[in-house]
């Protein structure tokens, strides 16, 4: 489904907000939020499920924490999925999503995978034992000052750089960078790939271009625990969100399917996810 907003300018919009307003979400946003929930769709065949829970509706006396990284937000979203390779991919997918919505609507979010006390929001969201539960994130309004915590967190992970183009995207093998020329109508969303969120700012996505088809890879190290490697997953999901919404709203059409990688020399480190199929048309 493509999202009925302007997708480059909210990617472009976007950032962490680790500090609020205190104050709460108001009825007409939160339904607004709802209401895109209940859109929300993956091209990937997975069934994923979102969440929103208020603070103060959380079950007695137990505390939503997050280690002191957030200030100020009372709402938040969630995310859980089945226990499968695909699932997420298609978990990053769909929580970008709702991120860009949320991005749109003037609401701040972020991705916390690691700094939130997963106990307390599984219990709070009720997420089914037999789910897996990647992430959430505030939402609510930013404040006008970052708090000194978030400032650092910003300045330590360089939130506000971005690998360059020839370290991400190549052209048919993974020796030749791919330049924007090369890409042409396909510059704009490997751009948004570029610009993606990632945890830690690892920025994990490897694209390689071969005639039509967009072959996308996760970059990590041998040794992650199964955790870790699932939110390299969750990683390439929201690239992939940024790649095929800004695609389709530019007219590029296409679909997702495996592909065979045996004719091409993977680098090490590099874990293949799945392969965009643009139309011959574009
Ligand atoms: C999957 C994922 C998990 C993340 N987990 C956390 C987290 O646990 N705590 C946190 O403060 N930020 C977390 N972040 C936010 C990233 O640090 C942030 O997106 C990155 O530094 C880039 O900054 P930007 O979002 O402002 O562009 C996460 C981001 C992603 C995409």
């Amino acid at each position: 489904m493509k999202l009925s907003i302007p997708v480059a300018e909210t990617i472009q919009k976007r950032h962490s907000v680790r500090t609020y307003e205190d104050r709460t979400l108001s009825p007409q946003d939160r339904a607004a939020l709802l209401d895109y929930i209940n859109q929300l769709d993956n091209p990937f065949g997975v069934p994923v499920k979102k969440y929103i829970t208020d603070k103060k509706l959380s079950a007695d006396g137990e505390k939503l924490g997050t280690y002191g990284v957030i200030k100020g937000a009372s709402t938040f979203l969630g995310v859980s999925i089945p226990n499968t390779e695909m699932a997420p991919v298609a978990a990053g997918y769909e929580f970008e999503n709702l991120i860009l919505y949320a991005t749109n609507m003037g609401l701040g979010t972020v991705w916390l995978a690691a700094t939130f006390n997963r106990d307390s929001f599984a219990s709070a969201m009720h997420i089914p034992k037999d789910e897996l539960f990647p992430a959430i994130s505030p939402v609510g309004y930013p404040a006008a000052k970052r708090s000194l915590t978030e400032t650092l967190m910003r300045s330590t992970m360089k939130s506000s750089s971005r690998k360059e183009w020839a370290s991400l995207f190549y052209q048919e093998d993974f020796r030749t960078p791919l330049t924007k020329s090369m890409a042409g109508a396909y510059a704009q969303p490997l751009e948004m790939v570029r610009l993606a969120p990632s945890a830690k700012n690892a920025q994990p996505w490897r694209v390689r271009k071969d005639g039509n088809t967009y072959h996308f890879y996760a970059n990590y190290k041998p040794g992650i625990s199964k955790g870790e490697e699932a939110i390299k997953r969750v990683d390439l999901g929201i690239a992939l969100a940024h790649f095929h919404q800004t695609a389709l709203e530019q007219g590029l059409t296409g679909t997702f399917e495996t592909m065979p990688q045996e004719d091409v020399a993977i680098p090490e480190n590099t874990h293949y996810i799945i392969s965009w199929h643009a139309d011959e048309t574009n």
